[in-house]
């Protein structure tokens, strides 16, 4: 795995590292105030034994009290490697009455219980034991302190802090090294995901393979995948259009050129016009035919994706794209006419090629329908918006119904002009608009209907 800037395996030790030593600390805290916690406990017990039997040797004598310490018995009890051992014994009626005079006594329990707590000695740090003797029948009462320096308990404090550290130590190295390999073992399908896709050639727009993912992967996957269908079927659409137009540009611009030729070559008038007549009309094939692949390709589901969709009131639109039409129906001497509701018919669609979808619609219907004949354009609000265009010409069989709307096809014997694309151009904004396309013979069993319904219609007056 590369080890890359901002790496998530690293992150996640880092994460995971910084909680670790947070916890170390807390622990070494623990560490530190058990051991000085049981260090205490051990050398207090000891302290408070030794003013303990200090106190044997005090006794009542001749109405006062009485110290019976040999000298070599002080020297065993002050003997000592480390510390500095004091003590000192005093009474309420005598004062001092020996040992070490820069003790100063704490202030003591008066039932005879020690009394502990650190104190300081000649200024240095010290623990000491304080206990107190109440003599009643010579009304004294007699106080022995004991205290000693605190090398010893430092010492071993740090003794087991020591013997505590180097299990805690080995404990860290094995969890960065644990979690490293944990992360990595965690980590290991997205690894092995980025390779596989860093691997892949850049043309290579399949799915990813969804197996041995994890949840939180696989969404990522699905999605991906899902982005990958669409700029591949983007793709495969951009290439049979560029085909498709490629192909079919070739004829009618062999076409003008042959004509062009001919017109040059011409030698008297009359032939000259007559080429220049032809030329005439396979330019305006070529044109025709150049301007409906634009559309084609403007009509595309993944061109309009980028588009915006909103509210179109196809009333309008109806009426606009008909009165377009109409000088060319007078022309041909077709009855056109308009059918459309007094309310708003509001649908979700883009403006422009619902247009261009009613265009083509109409187009066909002049086109195919012979002098004399009618065509109606019609919006009704019947379960949604209709949108149809109703002619009584020669119709389509019902055989050929499922081809017209594939590119460049058309019912064979059909003499007038056209390329063949009207009706895929018509298919693509139906099917990008999420709407189907009807065709059905007209009302009286003539000619021939196409309509398209829309749903979820805001209704209101004009
Ligand atoms: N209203 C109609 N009446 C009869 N036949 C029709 C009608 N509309 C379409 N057709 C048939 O369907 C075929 C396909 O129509 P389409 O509009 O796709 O192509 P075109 O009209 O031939 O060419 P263009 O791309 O120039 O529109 C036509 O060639 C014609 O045979
Ligand atoms: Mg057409």
């Amino acid at each position: 795995m590369k080890m890359a800037d901002n790496s998530l395996r690293v992150s996640l030790l880092v994460r995971f590292g910084l909680g670790v030593a947070a916890l170390l600390v807390l622990d070494a805290l623990a560490c530190y105030y058990t051991a000085l916690y049981f260090t205490n406990l051990v050398y207090d017990r000891w302290l408070i034994d030794s003013t303990r039997s200090l106190t044997t040797a005090i006794r009542p004598q001749d109405g006062r009290v009485a110290v019976a310490l040999r000298p070599d018995a002080l020297d065993v009890f002050r003997f000592d490697e480390i510390d500095k051992t004091y003590f000192k014994i005093a009474s309420k009626n005598r004062g001092y009455i020996v040992g070490d005079k820069e003790l100063t006594d704490l202030i003591a329990i008066p039932n005879g219980e020690p009394r502990l707590a650190y104190s300081k000695i000649s200024g240095r740090q010290a623990r000491e034991v304080t206990i107190q003797i109440r003599y009643q029948d010579i009304d004294d009462v007699v106080t022995v302190s004991v205290a000693e320096t605190l090398f010893k308990r430092a010492k071993l404090t740090q003794e087991i802090l020591l013997a505590m550290a180097a299990p805690q130590v080995g404990l860290l190295i094995a969890a960065v090294i644990l979690s490293w390999l944990s992360i990595a073992r965690g980590l290991k399908p997205l690894t092995d995901l980025a390779a596989e896709l860093e691997a892949r050639d850049h043309d290579n727009l399949s799915p990813v393979p969804l197996t041995d993912l994890p949840h939180e992967a696989r969404v990522l996957v699905l999605r991906m995948n899902d982005l990958l269908k669409r700029i591949s079927s983007a793709l495969q659409a951009q290439k049979r259009f560029i085909t498709d137009a490629a192909h079919q540009l070739r004829t009618p611009l062999a076409v003008i050129l042959l004509h062009a030729e001919r017109a040059e070559r011409a030698t008297d008038a009359t032939a000259e016009k007559k080429a220049l007549a032809e030329l005439h009309v396979s330019v305006r094939r070529a044109a025709r035919l150049s301007q409906q692949l634009l559309t084609l390709a403007r009509s595309e589901p993944n061109a309009i994706a980028m588009e915006a969709f909103s509210s179109v009131n196809l009333t309008a639109v109806a009426r606009q794209i008909g009165e377009e039409w109409v000088s060319i129906a007078l022309e041909r001497q077709i009855d056109f006419g308009l059918s459309v509701p007094d309310q708003l018919a509001i649908v979700r669609g883009n403006e422009q090629l619902l247009g261009e979808l009613l265009s083509n619609l109409i187009d066909n219907a002049l086109q195919y329908v012979p002098a004399n004949g009618s065509v109606t354009v019609r919006v009704e609000l019947r379960d949604g918006v209709v949108l149809s265009v109703e002619d009584n010409g020669p119709g389509i069989p019902e055989a050929e119904r499922a081809r017209i709307f594939e590119r460049f096809y058309r019912v064979p014997g059909t003499a007038p002009e056209g390329c063949g694309l009207g009706l895929s151009i018509v298919k693509e904004i139906a099917d990008a608009h999420d709407i189907e396309i009807m065709a059905s013979s007209g009302h009286d069993g003539k000619g021939i209907t196409f309509s398209v319904r829309f749903p979820n219609v805001a209704k209101g007056r004009i």
